[in-house]
């Protein structure tokens, strides 16, 4: 299995690395800009690649031969969503894990819609229309508890409760990866409960 990690010096996406490091035999691509912020742990495991995900070229050349992409990111991700698709498509990866937030359709009892979420909810968007086999992770906030415990909500159903650990999306993220069609085209509320 072959997974590439897009904004790999995410906060999130550290410690996925590390339970993909500990639990599996995955091979890892690390995709993220600065890349010698990271050490380099397991040479014959992971490999890193300097990119930014704006970069069309870089992208499909990271993409090529992969498995799984777990994104990752930040800041302007619809234009981020619409590289990812694009260059999905022309490498022919399908699978895709897409971290957002919760939120993004209004689903969270007793919190109104705020436009801090509009790249959430613009990404998830460009996400939902592409022809992959995505998974859209809504989390709630993120705890370094290091329990393992979280239930999930569809897209048409209340967001329930509000903390997350990191650890337990992690498992997730992983569990994602590893089982094909698990979840596929549904976007997931993910919380303690
Ligand atoms: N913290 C919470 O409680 C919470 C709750 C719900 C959802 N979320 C969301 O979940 C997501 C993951 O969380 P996190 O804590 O892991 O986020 P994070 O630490 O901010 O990581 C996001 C990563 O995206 C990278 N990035 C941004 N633009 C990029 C680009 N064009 N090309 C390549 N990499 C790029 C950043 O790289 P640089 O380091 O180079 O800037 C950064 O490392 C975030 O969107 C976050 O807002 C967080």
């Amino acid at each position: 299995m072959k997974v590439l990690i897009l904004g790999a010096n995410g906060q999130l996406a550290r410690n996925t690395t590390r339970i993909f490091l500990r639990d599996t035999d995955a091979k890892l691509t690390l995709y993220l800009r600065r890349a010698d912020r990271l050490g380099k742990p397991h040479p014959n495991r992971v490999t890193i690649v300097e990119g930014d995900v704006l970069d069309p070229a870089k992208l499909q050349s990271a993409l090529k031969g992969q498995d799984v992409v777990y994104a990752n990111l930040a800041g302007d991700m619809k234009k981020q969503a619409e590289h990812i698709v694009e260059a999905m498509h022309a490498t022919e990866v399908k699978r895709l894990i897409f971290i957002s937030s919760m939120g993004i359709y209004g689903e969270v009892p007793g919190e109104r819609y705020r436009s801090v979420l509009d790249p959430y909810r613009d990404s998830a968007a460009v996400i939902e229309r592409s022809d992959l086999d995505y998974t859209i992770l809504r989390p709630g906030w993120f705890t370094h508890d290091e329990e393992v415990l979280y239930q999930l909500s569809q897209k048409d159903e209340q967001f329930k409760g509000h903390d997350i650990s990191l650890n337990s999306l992690s498992d997730l993220i992983v569990k994602l990866a590893l089982t094909p069609g698990m979840e596929s085209r549904h976007s997931l509320g993910v919380s303690r409960g």
